[in-house]
């Protein structure tokens, strides 16, 4: 649990980190996320993240005045107050205080600011692989802004692990994978393509993806992004996920179908030391 939180300006015990109850986030999930792991010194894909919280604000039309480097201070201060080493901080601003009603038209209300912070005691997480099921994706039309929405990914997050799986991967009408409930998904063709679907408005542009595709293109492994079907899900040589708090997650199961044997395989465990390496030093 973690002791000291952030909302609007004060620094809080947990304890006294209450929200009003007309928050717009809590009514209509009226509100945007990122969340960003730190480990020591590092923060991995900082300005990822605060550009894509800026731009889901725009999305949404959520007035919001801090800048990017008084949000770093904020966190700053956040991971100093509680003594944190290695954690995430989980950011959101939902839209303001207001009495119930749908529309935002003409509210000038100011935003609330959270950030809670989760202390770890290690970034590397269990690298047998895991397990991830299928499932229809049934989300609303407009995944690429990162909502607090996401009644149907707690759902579907929830089957997985009632399977005893990781992860539920989406597949949209048509056959194609979208995205994980929490995750970008990734393939490794036989042609040694790594595949990953396109920014089609039907997925979130991960931060993680851009960095993995951009690791991957530098050392000359061939990203090809584009929709792929839940057949060459199942027969990929390697599956995995990204996101912020999994990183570079190996998947060895999907529903029945064992990958590459139910072995991890190399492309996956080569991202994952890249991206790792990348922000060694920064
Ligand atoms: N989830 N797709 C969805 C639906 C996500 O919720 C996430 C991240 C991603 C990966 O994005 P990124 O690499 O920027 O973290 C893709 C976060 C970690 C969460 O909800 O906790």
């Amino acid at each position: 649990m973690p002791n000291i939180t952030y909302i609007n300006g004060k620094y809080l015990n947990y304890e006294d980190s209450k929200i009003h109850v007309n928050d717009r986030g809590y009514h209509f999930g009226d509100a945007v996320y990122e969340v960003i792991v730190f480990n020591k010194n590092i923060f991995y894909d900082f300005d990822g993240h605060i550009q894509r919280l800026f731009k889901s604000l725009k999305s949404l039309e959520i007035k919001f005045s801090l800048s990017s480097s008084s949000l770093k201070i904020i966190i700053n201060n956040l991971i100093r107050l509680n003594k944190a080493i290695i954690g995430s901080v989980y950011i959101q601003v939902s839209r303001g205080v207001a009495e119930r009603n749908h529309s935002f038209h003409g509210l000038n209300i100011e935003p609330i600011l959270t950030i809670i912070l989760t202390k770890k005691s290690n970034i590397q997480n269990d690298l047998n692989g895991v397990k991830a099921i299928t499932l229809n994706d049934n989300r609303w039309s407009r995944p690429d802004i990162k909502t607090t929405q996401l009644l149907p990914n707690v759902l579907a997050k929830t089957l997985a692990n009632k399977n005893n799986a990781y992860e539920s991967i989406f597949i949209d009408n048509e056959g194609y994978v979208t995205e994980g409930s929490s995750s970008n998904i990734w393939v490794l063709n036989k042609e040694n393509q790594l595949i990953t679907r396109n920014l089609d408005g039907k997925i979130l542009s991960g931060i993680t993806r851009n960095s993995i595709s951009l690791f991957a293109k530098k050392n000359n492994i061939t990203v090809v992004e584009k929709k792929f079907t839940q057949i060459e899900l199942y027969n990929a040589k390697e599956v995995f996920l990204t996101s912020a708090s999994s990183f570079i997650m190996p998947i060895v199961k999907i529903d029945d179908q064992n990958i590459n044997q139910g072995l991890v395989g190399n492309i996956s465990l080569e991202l994952r030391k890249l991206y790792f390496d990348n922000f060694k030093h920064s």
